[in-house]
């Protein structure tokens, strides 16, 4: 039997999963890091963590399968965008990675955007100087600590330093180079116009290669850390959300999936480069070659919901605990006995301040229309409408970019409630489907696997072979109706607010 092997370096921790050559999972193992938070604001990991979870897991899920690790055709890697890891000439960790939620550098992103110009930037980058972007971060670790920076020899992302560990060969690839602001995103190769004004030397980034191009192969010394075979396969992988977009077949025009995770993203494939002007949105480097992705992403939508449960759902958490099951199953019966609109009472869900479409971090979350006659199941249902307000607010804006999707896959773990599914598809006015297969990014990065290997011809066509659709659910057009009018209320809530937050986030 054959294999191949699929690993997601997420920002909770890693999940290795092996797969058979039909894309089913054969065994998966996972192993959790902590995320540092030295200072308000701050986010950092360590490597090293990133790496002892890589081998645990392969480890693990080699023993649990019983796998020939001859077997094993090749291994993908899919992971978190944006970190930033400094290494010496030996291949040494400098310091703990700063990571994509890590929003020290707003200084370093006006600098940025001062140096190169707001709409040279984003005609190079297809994207504005972020926070959570890793050029910010080089200029940061450069200022205030110039001793590191000096020693610093070669600047890598975080699967591509996990990818390092396996081959002992510096890479990175078009996708999650894209969401470093050094990369010619239409052109797709590092930008030495940015690099050169920026004063970044070409020397310490990588060079950059396709998703499912081969990025070398395991050698011996990882082979005896992970019981991998010497010589085994690696590609070059993918950035989470463009993995899962090849872990859920969303690598053709039209196709689009949307995930309510920590964070929401909508993600929609396109054969050509389409821009946001206003950079509401991001335009990245697809897994697929020579395409591309519209991709938004807010930062507090299942994390809304996480707050909400932890802050006053604890009667549900204890009964959850005692019927065995999950809370927000409970959690989603209470909802849906109140009617939409939540006798008329509004959510915004920037707890975390807000990516797409505000690109504003001093936003912050607000309940609107409180009243005496309001119970905690109006402010739950709140919240859930809130988070699918705040995402078709994101396809609106797609939609004028024309990448408006035929239909929507619902992933991550908001595609597990009932009530989100047919949210989705209400709120958005359009059919909502699932997959077979729920191992999104690890299953992308297996299948880039199997193409970098040869046993694949091409992602689309490796995409058809695996990936298998359920049943689409259907939009209600008279519920899609009653969202609607509230919509339009939400909509003109942060424009009114916005200078609020402005004065609120300078009270000390
Ligand atoms: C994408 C983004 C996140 C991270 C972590 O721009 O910031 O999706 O990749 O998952």
């Amino acid at each position: 039997m054959e294999y191949l092997l699929g690993i997601d370096l997420g920002t909770s921790g890693t999940k290795t999963v092996l797969f058979d050559m039909n894309g089913s999972a054969v065994a998966s193992a996972t192993v959790e890091y902590p995320l540092h938070q030295p200072q308000n604001g701050w986010a950092e990991q360590d490597p090293l963590d990133w790496w002892e979870a890589a081998k645990t897991t392969i480890r693990q899920v080699l023993q649990k399968s019983r796998a020939n690790p001859e077997d094993i055709m090749g291994l993908g890697i899919s992971g978190q965008m944006h970190g930033l890891v400094l290494l010496d000439e030996n291949g040494d960790v400098l310091r703990p990675a700063i990571i994509w939620n890590d929003g020290r550098t707003s200084l370093e992103c006006a600098e940025i955007t001062q140096i190169i110009g707001y709409e040279r930037l984003i005609a190079i980058t297809a994207n504005p100087a972020l926070t959570g972007f890793t050029a910010g971060k080089i200029l940061w670790v450069r200022k205030n600590e110039p001793d590191i920076y000096k020693r610093a020899k070669h600047i890598l992302l975080p699967k591509d330093y996990v990818r390092y560990k396996l081959t002992g060969e510096y890479f990175s690839e078009m996708s999650d180079a894209s969401g470093t602001n050094l990369l010619d995103v239409p052109k797709r190769c590092w930008s030495d116009e940015i690099l050169t004004l920026l004063r970044i030397d070409k020397n310490l980034l990588p060079p950059l290669i396709e998703s499912s191009d081969r990025a070398g192969t395991v050698t011996p010394r990882a082979a005896k850390d992970t019981g991998l075979n010497a010589g085994t396969i690696v590609a070059a992988g993918a950035g989470d959300n463009a993995a899962a977009a090849v872990g859920t077949g969303v690598v053709k025009q039209g196709k689009a999936f949307i995930t309510i995770g920590t964070s929401g993203v909508i993600f929609a494939h396109s054969d050509t480069v389409q821009i946001d002007p206003a950079g509401r949105v991001h335009t990245f480097c697809a897994a697929v070659p020579g395409a591309y992705t519209v991709m938004s992403c807010s930062l507090a939508a299942g994390l809304s919901l996480k707050w909400f449960r932890d802050t006053f759902c604890l009667a549900e958490c204890e009964t959850a605990g005692q019927m065995g099951v999950d809370p927000y199953q409970l959690m989603d019966e209470e909802a849906k006995k109140v009617q939409i609109g939540a006798n008329r009472l509004l959510f915004l869900p920037y707890l975390m301040g807000e990516r797409s479409p505000l690109l504003d971090s001093n936003a912050r979350g607000a309940f609107i229309g409180l009243s005496a006659i309001h119970t905690r199941r109006d402010l739950l249902r709140a919240v859930m409408e809130g988070v699918m307000y705040s995402q078709k607010q994101n396809l609106d804006i797609l939609s004028g970019m024309r990448v408006l999707p035929d239909a929507m896959l619902a992933t991550g773990g908001g595609a597990k409630s009932t009530l989100w599914r047919e949210m989705i598809a209400d709120v958005l006015q359009m059919p909502v489907k699932t997959v077979a297969n729920t191992e999104g990014p690890a299953l992308g990065a297996a299948i880039l696997a199997g193409v970098a290997a040869g046993v694949y011809e091409d992602i689309p066509g490796a995409c058809e072979k695996i990936i298998r659709e359920n049943e689409p659910l259907t939009p209600d057009k008279k519920k899609g109706e009653a969202y609607h009018r509230v919509y339009e209320i939400y909509q003109s809530l942060y424009p009114a607010l916005k200078d609020t937050y402005r004065k609120l986030i300078a009270v000390t």
